[in-house]
């Protein structure tokens, strides 16, 4: 289990392999964040990962180089903060 920190919307969350991906989790808690496609393609859901690692699934390119993350495909590897 990590914990998932999102900084400006001062939610911190327990990831627990519930949900599919870091926007699941983020919406669950009642976050509302930018998304597109929701498959990996449009990077309208990248939010800025200040700390921690996230994985991507095997075969997923497209992630951005820029230190943003994708949230709608993305799962916590440890405990993260994210920027959002
Ligand atoms: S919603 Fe399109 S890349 Fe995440």
């Amino acid at each position: 289990m990590a914990t998932v920190t999102f900084l400006k919307s001062g939610v911190s969350a327990v990831w627990t392999g519930e949900h599919d991906n870091l926007l699941e989790l983020a919406e669950a808690e009642g976050l509302s964040l930018d998304f597109g496609c929701r498959m990996g393609n449009c990077t309208a859901c990248q939010q800025r990962l200040v700390s921690g690692e996230v994985a991507y699934p095997e075969g997923h390119d497209g992630v951005p180089d820029d230190g943003n993350i994708l949230l709608c495909c993305s799962i916590p590897v440890g405990n993260v903060e994210i920027d959002a």
